[in-house]
């Protein structure tokens, strides 16, 4: 996708656009906020240039264009070799373009590219004398930047000493992981500051601020390494013969953090198509990546293909950033909705004004809870930085706290139930509806009869509704007694209906006990976390026997998750002896029966013994054909954990196996990146053929 250049029309709106662009560079570099997002800028300054271009006679001297951040940083020490800017493409025709001019200056194709992410943050050089940090130096105007070394020691990535004695200089980028981002912003707003807008902003201000009574981590990614006045000869020769990959595998060895130690690592290629590839790669991952990336940059790897490239005042001509497209938009926020969910949680969302996003047009964000709203300090009007990358919710990433203009308002948090009014519980972080589940009891019944739950055909949302309406059923109980005349009874239900949902009835009364924990909706365990349980204590009875102790036993829940879990089935126990006593099954079948004699503590196994997959983390992803074909994702989770595996969501270093179907996008780039094992559907229900019902 093309980032489209801003219409400018005659000299007037080109020196409005101009200062625009300026006043924008100039507040980002000058305290790490800008009231223009990236793309927004990113516009102008297109606009700027194609305006330029037909009226080369009328350039006025403040323009952005050709010059390093945009004109507007400044610095005075001085940078050995000049730090430069990049030039961008923004489609895989604008960057075979760019190869072939750049085959043509060299004048042959360029023998070997190097691609790796383009970290959203700001670049800075460390200069190492003796193996030792001694100063940090932003990029400033290129050729001269700002002394940092202020914030030597807070630079993960960074070390203090390199792995050997030597005269270095290393340059790379510096930025806030999305913890770390939000760390920082809670520090600051403790402190009574207004919160960054975004991570990228965040370490632009916190880089430059010298005197804070707080320190802040950050995190950096090395992507260049030469030689300083000093360095000794020999290594200054070998430094400056090395080709770009060659340099960061020196660094790594060095001690510095780079790509490669992430799930989007620097590659070489040798040719355009494979580059291209690497680009659709790196931007399927983007949204797994715990810090923001806004591109990819392309470099010619050998030190003699840059040299014969050279580079220009503002960018080397050797090296090119891809840019993808923009995650983050800023819009207003208009309202606060409060939405009681079928446990019974308020939930807070964000109503915004529409703003489109890699061609989504968002309208919703979600809030967490009320004390996010207040820890971010987030009022309505504000214009906030949204961000979504990926399928993932979008989400706020904090308001633009210097674009507010006193008319903002406070968010104002419901006293009652904004459902039923009852009282709302906020012991707690996320606030809840004193009647609990019973406040949105469609919601909670829907949920149990749903396909991973209780899997009861022809339960839908409309016949709960009447099932509640007419008073038949107050909890989900209640579902298990309903008589053949009481269905007869409402509208719409003839006897065919009545007696198949009767049977559907029934048979969800032998649903293992994974489904019917999960089918109870216990705050903090899905599907799979339900399947857990059910595995490891084998019985409802020694589930609910479980403190918290033994409840932490189970993978995956931790010292804060287990009390609630146990606090939440203690409160859940009238309604499981109330199922149990309508002959619902309370037992895991397969699962390792618990020792005798310890109850209390009873431990299962959360893992199969045995079996084809026995040892191995499977991820699902993509459609399911053959044999899969008809089975649901979490169907597809229950058959894994049969045949002894442990299935999962994400794609990491542990995953064993990759079941990719067609459509399969991020997690197969991820695995092939990994190297992880990858099967086609066919092949895993051939391997795992006896465990398919
Ligand atoms: S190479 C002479 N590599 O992007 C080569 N830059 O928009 C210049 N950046 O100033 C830099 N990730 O701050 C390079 N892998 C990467 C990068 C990267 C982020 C930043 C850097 C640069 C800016 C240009």
């Amino acid at each position: 996708m093309t980032t489209p250049a801003a219409v400018i029309v005659d000299a007037a709106a080109y020196a409005q656009a101009v200062e625009d662009t300026v006043k924008a560079a100039a507040a980002y570099y000058a305290g790490g906020t800008s009231p223009l997002d990236d793309d927004a800028y990113d516009q102008l300054v297109r606009g700027i240039a194609a305006w330029e271009t037909g009226h080369p006679e009328q350039v006025l001297p403040d323009s952005p264009t050709g010059k390093v951040a945009g004109g507007a940083a400044e610095g005075d020490v001085p940078h050995t070799v000049a730090m430069l800017s990049l030039d961008n493409v923004f489609s895989p025709e604008e960057f075979t373009a760019w190869t072939a001019s750049l085959a043509r200056r060299i004048g042959h194709d360029v023998t070997v590219f190097s691609a790796e992410p383009k970290l959203d943050g700001l670049a800075i050089a460390a200069r190492y004398t003796d193996g030792r940090l001694t100063r940090l130096i932003t990029r400033g105007d290129g050729t001269a930047g700002e002394d940092v070394s202020h914030a030597i020691g807070t630079l993960e990535g960074l070390p203090l000493e390199l792995a050997e004695p030597v005269t270095v200089e290393v340059r790379g980028e510096v930025l806030m992981t999305t913890a770390q981002f939000e760390h920082a912003n809670e520090v600051r707003v403790a402190h009574g500051g207004q919160p960054f807008a975004n991570p990228r902003g965040a370490s632009a201000g916190t880089l430059r601020a010298k005197e804070r009574a707080y320190t802040v981590p950050m995190t950096f990614f090395g992507y260049g390494l030469l030689p300083l006045p000093d360095t000794e000869a020999a290594l200054a020769a070998r430094l400056g013969e090395l080709a770009h990959s060659a340099l960061m595998a020196q660094a790594a060895v060095y001690g510095v953090n780079t790509t490669a130690a992430t799930a989007v690592p620097g590659i070489t290629a040798t040719t355009v198509e494979q580059v291209l590839a690497r680009v659709q790669e790196i931007a399927a991952l983007r949204a797994t990546l715990p810090f923001g990336i806004d591109g990819v940059v392309i470099k010619a790897d050998l030190a003699a293909d840059q040299h014969t490239a050279g580079s220009g005042t503002r960018a080397p001509r050797w090296a090119i950033a891809y840019k993808l497209p923009a995650v983050e938009k800023i819009t207003r926020l208009l309202d606060v909705e409060w939405n009681v969910g079928r446990t019974g949680i308020i939930a807070p969302r964000a109503v915004l004004e529409p703003v489109t996003i890699e061609g989504s047009t968002i309208t919703y964000a979600t809030l967490h809870n009320p004390a996010d709203i207040t820890r971010r300090d987030l009022r309505l009007g504000d214009r906030v930085m949204v961000h979504r990358a990926g399928d993932v919710i979008p989400r706020i990433e904090a308001p633009v706290a210097h674009l507010r203009t006193g008319d903002e308002q406070p968010i104002v948090f419901p006293e009652v139930c904004p459902r039923c009014g009852a009282g709302i519980d906020t012991s707690e972080q996320r606030w809840r509806c004193e009647m609990g589940r019973n406040c949105h009891l469609v919601a909670a019944l829907s949920y149990a009869a749903g396909r991973d739950q209780l899997d009861i055909e022809g339960l839908g949302h409309t016949r709960v509704v009447q099932l509640v309406d007419a008073g038949l059923v107050a909890d989900l109980a209640d579902l298990f007694t309903l008589t053949r005349e009481q269905l007869l009874g409402l509208e719409r239900m003839g006897a065919t209906s009545t007696d198949n949902l009767l049977t559907a009835i029934e048979t969800a009364k032998g649903q293992p006990l994974s489904r019917v924990l999960c089918a109870l909706g216990v705050r903090g365990t899905g599907r799979s976390m339900s399947r857990r349980i059910a595995r490891y204590f084998v019985t409802m009875d020694h589930i609910r026997a479980a403190d918290a102790e033994a409840m932490q036993q189970v993978e995956g829940i931790g010292t804060e998750k287990a009390p609630s879990i146990v606090a939440e089935l203690a409160e859940l126990a009238p309604l499981i002896d109330k199922l149990a006593a309508a002959g619902v099954n309370m037992t895991e079948p397969g699962a390792t029966p618990p020792a005798p004699g310890i109850a209390d503590s009873s431990a299962g196994s959360t893992e199969q013994v045995g079996g084809p997959l026995a040892g191995m983390t499977v991820v699902v992803t993509g459609a399911m054909t053959g044999a899969l074909e008809k089975l649901s994702r979490n169907q597809m989770n229950e058959l894994i954990e049969r045949a002894g595996g442990r299935s999962s969501s994400s794609v990491s270093r542990k995953t064993s196996l990759v079941v990719a179907g067609e459509g399969a996008g991020s997690k197969r780039a991820k695995a092939e990146d990994l190297g992880i094992r990858l099967a086609a559907p066919d092949e895993f229900a051939t391997l795992i053929a006896d465990f398919i019902d």
